[in-house]
């Protein structure tokens, strides 16, 4: 628990300006009144935010069912759409309001309408229904940010299909694993994408994914976003265009139960392949809903941009459900920060005239180093809330973030959850007195606590693992397919079936959180979870490798960076040959899992520090990859020399 020293260090508080608290729709008093309500009356109060803030097409009458605990089910007997939820209800009043604002990577700008984005989609459900897919059916969707892909999502929620995005830039045996693994019926894709004036192709990771097995794919639908050229297979790939050609621009909203799978999306754990991670319809769509009111604020007048990609958990809640579900104007953008340079996040938030903009530390330090006088170059005068999510931000950056982004007026909305969580969980509102570098505390009707290794609640000022002791609505519901792999990982203490959520976190004198880091192999890099497992078999895949371990060390963009320690079946090369191996090593990473996990460092050995019980240690491992002294027991280590030729490698 070193960090909890540069912790304490950070005392200063920022309270909300006058104009805030007078501005926002959550004042001190309406917090005050949720949070006695929500200790008062656990599951009533989140089920009458689930009546005032949703429209049910068959209304609940079970708030929370626990009866099959450590599955918790909401609004059970309750049926609902979050298509309709997300448009048709906003058509009387917002049809002519702009629900999406789409810039394109080369500043091509498209604006939705409700009434536009209903047509859309309606056509798009009436398309999917057309080829085949049915309530139930699992659609994989390996797009770029685009419009399309909202539109896609938002039409499999129509029909009650289940969709599970995949993330475009996870390579063709990702999306494999995926696509197998969710039994997916059909898959919707483009031909390409485009990204810092670059076209990228997309097409071909499906072909290669589809190649082997996967018989239960039976259409690929494509849009096409670049010009391109792009192969088709006869007789199973379809052109968007071409499948949507005189679809009706209506669709009946499709009222599925409450608990009907939503979605499917795959997150890193620290064992074996990733977890399809199951959300539900009501109780995801209520917290996604809340929460863009409560974090954001979003009114009428709000222009809501949120950086993430919809292959991320950040862009199906703050991108793809949440902000459309409150009636909101939100920003898409395609393209990269650094493209045509640093200033193009700040341009798109001047020219759209952008109110709330949300997005990950890294990015934040990124565009950092490029100082402050791009920023300066634009009209940032309208931003009134700033939002960060993925990993602690640094309180340099949260500093850089508040003064020169937010002209020292804006709160800093730091949200801490998860994939699993659904929506935030611990993070301010805007009328939160702030400390720089904290998600500050739990949210109404969220009940957090940090237990120590026996499972014993610990007090303030110590730090321990977090756990969220009661369910609540947008909470996972299963891993899909692996009802054991569930309950080992998120309820495995024996004597409370509290949520254990994988990190550690200390609570200060005033009961702000203050999130630690991941207690488990799994690392965070650029806000995103990487399994060291997923790398190490990766890497293990290749011919070469005979055995390999993965440990993160702290990098100042990304967060963590990952390091390699492989241990090879032929005689360790020296020279250009070395450096050709380690290229081709983090090429074979990228080519198996994607880009974004491919090693930062790769250093070899004759083998693994290990115990002579036969267990790697890490902590050694990790000690290396940041280049310090060892100064911990290394006694019992099988063969102390291997240290010093790991050492011996920068
Ligand atoms: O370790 C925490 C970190 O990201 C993990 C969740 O990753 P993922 O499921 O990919 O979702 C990312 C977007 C919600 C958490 O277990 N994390 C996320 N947000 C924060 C954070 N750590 C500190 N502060 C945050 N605001």
């Amino acid at each position: 628990m070193s960090n909890i020293e540069s912790i304490l260090t950070e005392t200063r508080i920022f309270e909300p300006t006058e104009k805030v608290k007078n501005s926002v729709a959550i004042t001190e008093a309406v917090l005050a009144e949720m949070h006695k309500k929500a200790s008062e009356d656990h599951v009533g109060f989140w089920s009458d935010l689930a009546k005032e803030k949703l429209e049910w097409s068959k209304p609940f009458t079970v708030g929370l069912d626990d009866s099959k605990a450590p599955h918790y089910e909401w609004f059970t007997d309750g049926e609902i759409n979050v298509s309709y939820n997300c448009i048709d209800r906003h058509l009387e009043t917002k049809s002519d309001k702009a629900a999406i604002i789409f810039e394109g990577d080369l500043g091509d700008v498209q604006t939705y309408t409700y009434k536009e984005l209903h047509d859309q989609v309606c056509r798009f459900a009436n398309t999917l229904t057309a080829q085949g897919v049915e309530k139930g059916d699992r659609v994989i969707i390996y797009m770029p940010m685009i419009p399309q892909a909202v539109i896609a999502m938002q039409a499999c929620a129509r029909i009650g299909a289940i969709h599970s995005v995949v993330f475009g830039g996870f390579s063709a045996e990702a999306l494999r694993d995926r696509i197998e693994n969710a039994n997916a019926k059909l898959v919707i894709t483009t031909n390409g994408s485009r990204r810092g004036g670059k076209t990228i192709p997309l097409k071909g990771a499906v072909d290669a994914a589809l190649e082997k097995g996967c018989d239960h794919v039976k259409k690929v639908i494509v849009y096409r976003r670049t010009d391109d050229e792009v192969e088709m297979k006869e007789g199973r790939d379809i052109d968007w265009m071409d499948a949507e050609a005189g679809m009706s621009n209506y669709h009946e909203p499709v009222p599925v139960n409450a608990e009907h799978p939503l979605f499917l999306l795959y997150t890193s754990g620290s064992t074996g392949t990733p977890k399809g991670v199951q959300h539900s319809t009501g109780g995801y769509l209520l917290n996604a809903h809340l929460t863009n009111e409560w974090m954001f604020d979003l009114n009428d007048n709000d222009v809501f941009w949120c950086t993430a990609d919809v292959g991320w958990i950040t862009g199906h809640t703050y991108v793809a459900y949440g902000p459309l579900s409150v009636g909101a104007t939100m920003l898409m953008f395609e393209g990269v920060p650094t493209y045509p340079d640093a200033g193009r996040f700040w341009q798109v938030c001047q020219d759209h005239g952008v109110t709330v903009f949300y997005t990950a530390p890294t990015a934040i330090r990124a565009l950092m180093k490029f100082g402050a006088d791009l920023p300066e170059k634009y009209d940032l005068s309208k931003l009134r809330l700033l939002g960060t999510v993925g990993e602690p931000i640094n309180p340099e950056a949260w500093m850089w973030y508040h003064e020169v982004i937010g002209r020292g007026e804006c709160p800093i909305i730091d949200t801490w959850w998860q994939t699993e969580t659904g929506a935030h969980m611990i993070a301010p509102f805007p009328i939160t007195p702030l400390k720089p570098g904290s998600c500050t505390k739990p949210l109404p009707g969220i009940e957090a606590a940090i237990l120590d290794e026996e499972g014993n609640e610990l007090g303030l000022g110590e730090g321990g693992l977090l756990v969220i002791k009661k369910p609540w609505p947008s909470m996972i519901r299963n891993v899909w397919g692996d009802e054991e792999r569930y309950k080992s990982t998120y309820f495995p203490l024996q004597d409370v079936p509290y949520y254990v959520v994988g990190d550690s976190a200390y609570q200060d004198k005033d009961g702000y959180f203050w999130i630690l880091g991941r207690v488990d192999d799994v690392l965070n890099v650029s806000g995103h979870r990487l399994g060291t497992m997923e790398i190490e078999s990766a890497l293990v895949s290749h011919e070469k490798v005979a055995e390999a371990a993965i440990v993160g060390r702290p990098h100042d963009i990304k967060g963590e960076a990952v390091s390699a320690f492989v241990v090879l079946n032929v005689d360790i090369p020296n020279g250009d040959e070395r450096t050709a191996l380690v290229a081709e090593l983090r090429e074979h990473v990228a080519k198996e899992i994607g880009p974004i996990a491919k090693p930062d460092d790769i250093r070899f050995g004759t083998n693994l520090p290990k115990t002579r019980s036969g267990k790697i240690m890490r902590r050694l491992l990790r000690t290396i990859a940041k280049g310090e002294e060892i100064t911990q027991d290394t006694s019992t280590l099988e063969d102390p020399s291997i240290l010093e030729q790991f050492q011996q490698q920068k």
